[in-house]
């Protein structure tokens, strides 16, 4: 499958929050990834459902909500009533995971967990068969701009090896310069914050991760 491009909002202009959107849509993003933190569960804050239905108005674009907050169990459905396609949690914040998936599910949307660098793969054996989606950080999650970390990468082709088929995304530090290794280790989406809201011409940020895709389908 063809290795889908989603930019994070968090690098976007607040204050120009519709034009930024029509900017990537209009530049050939797949996905919007929207990047919501408690400074709880992370030391940032960012927003909370009202805004993703603000952009749910703004795109057509999937909208592809990555929660970074403690109890996800209270939220989940209000981000899924928000507008969201797919709404993303993290292990290290939820003892209950099976009911967590249970209530995105029941509200229509698609599934996704999430491991922080230090956690293992092994850990989300028991839902696997559930979810459409696994994000594994390539950054200590809390904010944009930081260094890609390469040592998350063998988690990917774990997943396969553990019989995952659903899509493997990969979030933190991505740019054209690591975007061609994920990639190789076998990642179908690409989050990228600074290496496309941070850029002055987000067309050609785009284009340029796009070449990256295009270099390793040629070959594989
Ligand atoms: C980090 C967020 C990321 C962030 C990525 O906690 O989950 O989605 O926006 O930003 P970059 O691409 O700049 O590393
Ligand atoms: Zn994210």
């Amino acid at each position: 499958m063809t290795a889908k491009i989603a930019p994070s909002l968090l690098s976007a202009d607040f204050s120009q929050l519709e034009r930024e959107i029509r900017d990537v849509e209009s530049a050939g993003a797949d996905w919007l990834h929207l990047d919501v933190m408690d400074g709880h569960f992370v030391p940032n804050i960012t927003f909370g459902p009202p805004l993703v239905a603000s952009v749910r108005k703004a795109t057509q674009l999937p909208l592809d909500t990555h929660l970074m907050i403690s109890n996800p169990s209270r939220y989940v459905e209000a981000f899924c009533d928000a507008g969201s396609d797919l709404v993303s949690f993290h292990i290290e914040a939820e003892d209950a995971p099976d009911e967590v998936i249970e209530k995105i599910r029941g509200k229509g949307c698609q599934v996704g967990m999430v491991v922080n660098p230090e956690t293992e793969v092994a850990t989300l054996a028991p839902y696997l068969d559930r979810l459409d989606l696994v994000l594994v950080m390539s950054v200590h999650p809390g904010f944009g701009g930081q260094s890609f970390m390469p040592e998350v990468l063998p988690k990917i082709p774990q997943l396969r090896a553990m019989g995952f088929q659903g899509e493997i995304e990969i979030d933190g530090g991505i740019s054209p310069r690591t975007a061609p290794r994920a990639l190789e280790a076998g990642a179908t989406v690409l989050v990228a914050g600074s290496a496309v809201f941070g850029q002055a011409d987000r067309k050609a940020a785009i284009d340029a991760l796009r070449v990256a895709v295009e270099a390793i389908e040629e070959e594989g």
